[in-house]
């Protein structure tokens, strides 16, 4: 049986949305009190919101659709009928497992549905909760309550979608493997349509790139407040840019040049620093490791001591006022 293209397309985005969203969660870095979240991060939110935008797409069209599997099947747990067939297909899977085969299967038989309806389940949970998160939660401030359980129960579904990603991945290979094509099924949309799965794929990748840049000022700068920073002030920011301090320290625009837009060169080794504004250069203020560390570092070899929170929310404020 093969399935409608509009299915096939669903699938493609849920399975590529919930791998990279998996697989994201473990490299990114959550924003907390005094500390701001990465580009990951943001992207896992915006994602997320847009795979549950999928989901439920995906939940109305196997509502109405016919010919692929029905609704009841992909949730057969209200129907004694539906339960006592996927109990029958089990007994079934279990009969041939024990000779190390699989049923012979021309339609998805009411056990693999089933475990498919339960992942589908798994990730809505999962695009529910983790946008009630993006609304709700105040990185700012420590999250008590019921948004904390919400939180607990985003993680604890994720390790159950891993376990069926794992199983289903496993189990769509040992169907295609003696020779079920359920692999070929879905994937027949790629031969058929390679530039707009090429596309598609990089609209994936690229589309929230340009949220980033801005998102991890602002995670920074809430992170700033949360530490006792008040409104910033680019003037101040400037002030401090240009400031002379006494002792070998000397000033930010010794390495920087005094023009932010423009190159600078390293006080002492003499190499070239690229501009630190982010109008001139586009790497900059992308990374919120990377500038906590570099003010860090700047601000000891300057000042002789840490910058303040409100210093940094100023230094930054300052350079995005650059153009
Ligand atoms: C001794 C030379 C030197 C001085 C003085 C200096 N910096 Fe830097 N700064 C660097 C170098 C080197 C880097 C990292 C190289 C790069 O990313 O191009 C850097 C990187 C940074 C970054 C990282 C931006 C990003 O996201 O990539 C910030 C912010 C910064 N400096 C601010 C300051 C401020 C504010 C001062 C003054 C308090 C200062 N720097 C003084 C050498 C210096």
């Amino acid at each position: 049986m093969s399935h409608d293209r509009f299915t096939r397309l669903l699938h493609l985005l849920i399975a590529v949305g919930i791998v990279a969203q998996l697989v994201g969660s473990m490299g990114m870095v959550h924003p907390k009190p005094g500390r701001a979240g990465d580009a990951l991060y943001v992207m896992h939110e915006i994602w997320g919101q847009v795979l549950l935008g999928i989901l439920i797409v995906h939940w109305v069209w196997s509502w109405v659709r016919s010919g692929s599997v029905p609704i009841g099947q992909l949730v057969p747990w209200f129907s004694g009928q539906r339960c006592r067939a996927v109990w029958e297909d089990i007994k079934n899977y279990g009969s041939h497992a024990v000779r190390f085969r699989l049923p012979e299967a021309t339609h998805p038989t009411p056990l693999p549905s089933a475990v498919q309806g339960l992942g589908l389940i798994a990730a809505t949970v999962l695009g529910v909760s983790g946008t009630l998160l993006y609304f709700y939660m105040d990185p700012t401030v420590k999250m008590v309550g019921w948004l904390h359980d919400i939180k607990e129960m985003h993680e604890a579904v994720g390790v159950m979608l891993w376990i069926y990603l794992v199983t289903h991945a496993v189990m769509g290979m040992l169907h295609q493997w003696v020779g079920h094509e359920s692999l070929w099924a879905m994937v027949k949309v790629w031969k058929k349509y390679p530039l707009g799965a090429a596309v598609l794929l990089a609209m994936i990748f690229f589309l929230p790139s340009p949220v980033w840049a801005g998102r991890v000022v602002d995670d920074l700068l809430a992170g700033y407040r949360s530490e006792g920073a008040v409104s910033f002030n680019a003037e101040q920011g400037r002030e401090l840019f240009n400031r002379v301090n006494s002792g070998e320290g000397g000033s930010c625009v010794d390495c920087h040049s005094a023009n932010p837009a423009q190159s600078g060169k390293h006080l002492k080794t003499g190499k070239p620093i690229e501009p630190l504004a982010p109008s001139a250069n586009k790497e900059r203020l992308q990374d919120a490791a990377k500038v906590e560390k570099w003010f860090g570092r700047n601000c000891k070899g300057t000042l002789g001591r840490d910058c303040s929170p409100q210093e940094k929310g100023d230094f930054l404020t300052y350079l995005l006022t650059i153009q």
